[in-house]
């Protein structure tokens, strides 16, 4: 029988690139998502309930008219300065809403969950790559959120033997090599989107926040990651699960870190576009430099990333674009 895999979220960027996945890999995937940031469109490869994580009712529901085997949870709000302004709705919509989320799954006997975590929960680096013993300070509403659910997610190991895998993204980029499917936050905060609207002269300029640090060229650097590798990762991490393994965190980026100026650089190349350049001021609580070591999920879940070249990931991104 298909395996029926619920996923919260799966409506946005990477939950709905990860159905695809899942979809390939013969899985069915269920979206339960409210439509706040995801788009209808996205969703293609299995049924959709909509709803919200804070209706638990809802969730009840949707739980007792499939046979859910597992869940991969996407849904959150992630915009760092809003959750600076306005830390209720962060805690309330990323906290209380995957306590209910949680509960519906071990009321209703499943216990197996993939969750995306984030880089934002280990704050200002204090060694560079971070691995996954690097200490967790988050600096902000956002990032304190994904730890505290990831702690929440140890508890019900703990108490519920639910297991659980954190997957610590780094700065997800690209699109669908098809261009099925794509990167279409709004307000759109990512910065390989902002420069492709640039690009596609939907903004005048962009401005970089900072050139006078000390990294190559003065600008900060990022560690991004094709959201197909993402999607790759997820399927890993639900086999390991299947296959009984221990709850486990995992960074996911690609290792080696790219400087606001080659992501401008590189997008001028790949749409022959050239971008109005603004120097502006360093903002603040933007580290340097954040790259992160992928090495334990390479070690323990032969995970390998596809598509681990700058110039591809916004090759992919840009057939998205102009799509939109
Ligand atoms: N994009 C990145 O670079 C990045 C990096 C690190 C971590 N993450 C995390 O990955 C996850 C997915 O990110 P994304 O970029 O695809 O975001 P996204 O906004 O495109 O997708 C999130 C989806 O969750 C839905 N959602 C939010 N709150 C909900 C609720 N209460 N009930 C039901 N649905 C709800 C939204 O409508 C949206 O479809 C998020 O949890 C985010 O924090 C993303």
């Amino acid at each position: 029988m298909t395996k029926k895999i619920l996923v919260a979220g799966g409506a946005g960027y990477i939950g709905s690139h990860t159905c695809k996945v899942l979809a390939e890999a013969g899985y069915e995937p269920v979206v339960y998502d409210n439509l706040v940031y995801g788009h209808r469109e996205f969703v293609k490869w299995g049924p959709f309930e909509e709803g919200d994580l804070l209706d638990r009712e809802r969730l009840n529901e949707v739980f007792k008219k499939y046979c859910i085997d597992s869940v991969m949870h996407f849904a959150a709000f992630s915009c760092v300065g809003e959750s600076v302004e306005n830390p209720i709705k962060y805690y309330r919509n990323n906290v209380t809403g995957t306590i209910n989320l949680l509960e519906a799954a071990v009321n209703h006997g499943v216990l197996k969950v993939v969750f995306s975590s984030t880089c934002s929960t280990y704050g200002n680096p204090v060694s560079i790559p971070i691995d996954e013993q690097h200490p967790q300070v988050p600096i902000n509403p956002y990032g304190m959120s994904k730890l505290m659910v990831e702690k929440i997610l140890d508890d019900f190991d703990s108490a519920y033997k639910l297991k659980s895998v954190k997957l610590r993204y780094f700065n997800a980029a690209g699109a669908d090599p098809s261009a099925e499917i794509g990167e279409k936050h709004n307000p759109e905060t990512h910065l390989i989107p902002v420069v492709l609207d640039a690009a596609a002269g939907r903004r005048p300029y962009i401005t970089i926040f900072g050139t006078d640090y000390d990294t190559k060229d003065g600008t900060c650097i990022r560690d991004f990651i094709h959201v197909n590798d993402l999607a790759d990762a997820h399927l890993l991490a639900l086999q390991y699960l299947e296959n009984g393994g221990d709850s486990e965190a995992f960074n996911l980026g690609n290792g080696q870190g790219y400087s606001v100026k080659e992501v401008i650089y590189t997008v001028q190349k790949v749409t022959g576009q050239k971008i109005k350049i603004v120097e502006g001021a360093r903002r603040p609580g933007d580290p340097p430099v954040l790259v992160g070591s992928s090495q334990k999920i390479q070690r323990m879940l032969k995970w390998a990333p596809q598509y681990n070249d700058l110039e591809i990931i916004i090759e992919d991104a840009w057939r998205w674009h102009k799509k939109i």
